[in-house]
C-alpha cells in the first residue's frame, strides 16, 4: 500500500517532471532550493496575530523577511504573503471593498477574464453586480475609450484589472484615475503576470495607479503555489486586518518559506528571466504562424506576455489538440493558450522554440503518431533538466 502512493508520485514526477515540455501559462517549477524548503518543519506549524502560539520566533523571522522583498520587489507600501491561493488573494480585495449590491467592472470570462470574478464566481458570493469592460477582440485588450464611458455609467464600487488570457498591458494608467475620481477601489489581478511584473519587463499595475496588486505566486512568477497581496498603505492596511480572522487562519509558513526565497531570486535574477520569458513567447507565436498555426494577433505581435493562443474558437478542437500532444508529452490547456514561464526557467531559448513549434507541427499538422515524436520530446526535455535563474541548481 504506502509502496503504491510511493509509486504513483514517483511516477508523476518521472513524467511530468522529467519527460515532459510544460507549456501550460499558469504553471511554472520552483528551484532546488525552494523546493526544499516546501518541506521545512515550519509546515507543522500555527502562528496566529495575537501571538497565541508560542515558538514563533523563526518563521516571525521569516515573515518579515519575504514582507521586506516583496516590498522592495514591487515597490509597494504593503505585503502580505499569508494568501494561499491567488483566488483567495481575489477574495480578500473584493471582500474587503466591495459594498453589498454594488457593482464590479472587469474582464469577462468570455474575453479572458478569470471566471472566479466573473459571474458565478465570487462577485456570486459576495452579493455583487459583475459589468464586463468593452473588450476589443482584434487588439486582444479593454477598449480605453469605451470603457472610461462603461465606468462612468455603471459607477461601480471596485474595478479589476488582469486576466488568466493576458497577452498585451490593460490600459490601467489611463483607467485607474476615472475609476478613483468616481470612488471606486482600483485592483490589479497579476496572478499571470506577477514574474514579468517583478522582472520589470510589463506594466507596473501599483505606479500606474492601482490600489492593490494581487495574485498567484506560481504562474510566470516562479515561487510555490499560493497567493500575496500588494498594496499601498491604506489598501494594505485594511486588507491585513481582515485576513486573519476572515480569509486565512493557518497560512503554510513553509509556502511563505519558499516563498521568501523565490523573492530573493526574483530580485536577483528577475529581469533576464522575464525578458526571455516574453522573448520565447514571442519567438513561438511566429514560429507556430509560420508552421500555419492560427495564432490569434498576428499583426500585432502576438503577445508582450508569456502567453501566445492557438486561437481554434473553443475548447472542442482544442480539447482533441491538447489530449493529441499529451500524448506525445507536450503539455498544453484546452484554451489552447500556450505559456513559456516554464521552458524558460528550464534555460530554454528562441532556438528551442522553433524546435517546440516544429514538435507541435509535427503532432498537430502533419498528423505524425505522437508516440513517436515523443522520443524527440523526451530528448528535449533531458536536455534542459536544470533550473536556471536561481542561486543553487
Ligand atoms: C487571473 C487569475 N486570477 C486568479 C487565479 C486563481 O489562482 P490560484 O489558482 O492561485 O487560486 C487564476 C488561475 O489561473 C487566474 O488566471
Amino acid at each position: 500500500m504506502i509502496e503504491d502512493i510511493l509509486d504513483i508520485v514517483q511516477r508523476h514526477d518521472e513524467w511530468r517532471g522529467k519527460k515532459c515540455i510544460n507549456l501550460i501559462p499558469s504553471e511554472n517549477v520552483t528551484s532546488p532550493q525552494v523546493r526544499s524548503l516546501l518541506s521545512s518543519e515550519m509546515a507543522h506549524r500555527y502562528t496566529s496575530p495575537d501571538h497565541f502560539y508560542m515558538g514563533t520566533r523563526f518563521i516571525d523571522e521569516i515573515e518579515a523577511h519575504g514582507q521586506k522583498i516583496a516590498r522592495e520587489l514591487f515597490k509597494a507600501e504593503s505585503a502580505d504573503l499569508r494568501p494561499l491561493s491567488g483566488h483567495i488573494a481575489d477574495f480578500i480585495f473584493l471582500a474587503s471593498f466591495a459594498k453589498r449590491n454594488s457593482s464590479l467592472i472587469c474582464v469577462s470570462a468570455s474575453d479572458g477574464g478569470y471566471p472566479g470574478i466573473w459571474k458565478e464566481g465570487l462577485p456570486k458570493v459576495l452579493g455583487i453586480k459583475v459589468h464586463a469592460f468593452p473588450f476589443s477582440k482584434e487588439k486582444m485588450n479593454i477598449k480605453t475609450d469605451e470603457a472610461v464611458e462603461a465606468i462612468a455609467a455603471v459607477n461601480p464600487s471596485i474595478v479589476v484589472f488582469g486576466a488568466s488570457l493576458f497577452r498585451f498591458p490593460h490600459p490601467v494608467h489611463d483607467l485607474a484615475a476615472v475609476a478613483k475620481e468616481m470612488g471606486a477601489e482600483v485592483g490589479f489581478d497579476g496572478s499571470h503576470v506577477l514574474g514579468l511584473i517583478a522582472g520589470g519587463v510589463f506594466q507596473h499595475p501599483l505606479q500606474e495607479g492601482a490600489h492593490a496588486l494581487f495574485g498567484s505566486t506560481h504562474k510566470s512568477f516562479f515561487g510555490p503555489q499560493g497567493g500575496i497581496m500588494l498594496a499601498d498603505k491604506e489598501h494594505g492596511e485594511l486588507m491585513r486586518r481582515k485576513t486573519n480572522p476572515a480569509f486565512v487562519d493557518n497560512a503554510h509558513w513553509n509556502r511563505i518559506a519558499a516563498l521568501t526565497l523565490a523573492l530573493a531570486e526574483m530580485r536577483k535574477f528577475g529581469a533576464p528571466y522575464a525578458k526571455q520569458v516574453i522573448l520565447n513567447a514571442q519567438a513561438l507565436g511566429e514560429a507556430l504562424s509560420d508552421s500555419g498555426f492560427p495564432v490569434a494577433g498576428a499583426e500585432i505581435g502576438y503577445t508582450e506576455s508569456h502567453q501566445v493562443l492557438l486561437d481554434y474558437g473553443g475548447y472542442k478542437k482544442g480539447r482533441d489538440i491538447a489530449a493529441r500532444l499529451e500524448m506525445a508529452n507536450l503539455i498544453v490547456d484546452c484554451g489552447v493558450r500556450l505559456g513559456t514561464c516554464e521552458v524558460t526557467r528550464r534555460g530554454m531559448k528562441e532556438t528551442e522554440m522553433a524546435r517546440i513549434a516544429e514538435l507541435i507541427e509535427q503532432v498537430v499538422i502533419k498528423g505524425r503518431e505522437p508516440s513517436k515524436v515523443k522520443h524527440d520530446v523526451m530528448q528535449l526535455a533531458s536536455e534542459f533538466s536544470e533550473i536556471e535563474y536561481c542561486f543553487q541548481k
